[in-house]
């Protein structure tokens, strides 16, 4: 079935309207790509276009920066794992933008690969070790054990449903997570604080350095820390994310080839979903209720979803030939679950001119049924979240890549 036919017959499902998605495979002098040298250069015009136009423009590693471990227990979780905590100071300074980074490492592994990925409420969140450092950086008053838009002792452990460390551990992976607020604050501030502080010149233009860039930015500089970790496997990494920090991580997946896997766990719009697909969250709600998510240009697009000149499966496509998996929930309707299928679909002729497998299925799977080869995808029952259902597909996708 072609994907202008779901389209259509899901827009009819949805009451939407239909523009034909923008081409991936053809260059902006309307070549069609034929060669692999040619899809790099394509490469380079998505990339282009999607931070002029929707993530804006990143700085690169910073000269200055330093890692400092300041944290080791060889014998953490009863003695199943290695604990280490590194602060990364973004300039090099220790009073400049710093985020400090949790890792895990089975004890029974030598060289794990690595799951990467950021946390909504702080490194103490994630699980109940009480020698986890907890964030000074700005909370939301609404998430738990925070006061005065600090993180306090009463919110250690509240997040460890998402991050179920015996899994992770148990099929042998090292796990390495930061803070989303170390790197910058989930607020309207007019992009100055976090890192943005350091890059004045990345603001006040259309292509301004804004927060999901800023995230997936971050993802990076923990990877130049895992570089450097001779305990860790650095050419196997994954790039985990839920929610907006799915987006972060498709982002940084799609920006940074050392990340070798790329997971997204409803990441909705602005993430796996494709806006010409109308339905769920549209840019006008991501422009106005988060309007530091994006770049300025990206807000005249509001209203044009289904009309967009680029959409969501590219930044799919700039992943590829490196698996990926897509996961929705059934009741997440607000990240458009059929709309977030359709994307993995039209990256999948990406995948399969880059001679992998890409997704193998014609039409979207039932619940339950998760579809994987170089794409992966599934939707469950319930609600928005992550869940032991989730992370039993993602670590069975890993094992058959990395194992
Ligand atoms: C909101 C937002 C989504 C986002 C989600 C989350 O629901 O509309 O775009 O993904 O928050 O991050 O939990």
């Amino acid at each position: 079935m072609s994907i202008t036919f779901m389209m259509d017959a899901l827009h009819a499902q949805t009451g939407g309207t239909n523009c034909a998605l923008p081409a991936v495979m053809v260059m902006n002098n309307g070549t069609a790509v034929t060669s692999v040298a040619q899809w790099r250069e394509r490469r380079q015009e998505l990339l282009h276009l999607l931070r002029l136009q929707m993530y804006g423009q990143s700085p690169g590693r910073p000269e200055n920066m330093a890692f400092k471990v300041f944290d080791e227990d060889k014998h953490a979780l009863n003695g199943k794992a290695t604990r280490k905590q590194i602060t990364v100071f973004f300039n090099g300074q220790a009073d400049g933008p710093q985020m400090d980074l949790l890792i895990y490492i089975p004890n029974n592994i030598k060289r794990p690969p690595v799951i990467l990925g950021l946390n909504f409420y702080g490194n103490h969140a994630v699980c109940t070790d009480k020698a986890v450092k907890i964030t000074t950086s700005w909370m939301d008053n609404n998430d738990a054990g925070v006061v005065n838009n600090r993180a306090t002792d009463a919110g250690r452990g509240t997040d460890t449903s998402r991050w179920p460390l015996d899994m992770i551990l148990g099929h042998g992976y090292a796990l390495v997570t930061a803070y989303r607020g170390d790197i910058d604050p989930d607020y309207d501030d007019g992009f100055k604080n976090g890192v943005h502080a350091l890059y004045p010149e990345l603001q006040n233009r259309g292509d301004n350095f804004a927060t999901i860039a800023a995230w997936a930015w971050g993802l990076s500089r923990a990877m130049d820390y895992i570089e450097t970790d001779k305990d860790l496997d650095a050419k196997h990494v994954v790039a985990f994310g839920w929610s907006r920090l799915g987006k972060a991580a498709l982002w940084a997946g799609a920006n940074d080839e050392r990340l070798g896997i790329v997971i997204s766990n409803e990441s909705g719009a602005g993430g796996a979903k494709l806006f010409h697909h109308i339905n769920g969250e549209n840019i006008r709600r991501l422009c106005t209720v988060f309007p530091h998510w994006f770049n300025t240009n990206f807000r005249k697009y509001m209203d044009k979803d289904s009309c967009l000149p680029f959409d969501q499966h590219m930044v799919i496509s700039l992943i590829a030939p490196r698996p990926v998996y897509i996961a929705s929930a059934a009741d997440d309707n607000n990240a458009d679950p059929p709309g977030e299928f359709l994307t993995a679909k039209a990256a999948d002729p990406v995948y399969r001119f880059l001679g992998t497998k890409g997704l193998p299925a014609e039409i979207m799977p039932p619940i339950g049924h998760p579809v994987y080869a170089q794409i992966g995808y599934h939707i469950r029952t319930g609600k928005h979240d992550v869940t032991r259902y989730d992370w039993q597909q993602y670590l069975t996708f890993i094992d058959s890549h990395f194992k």
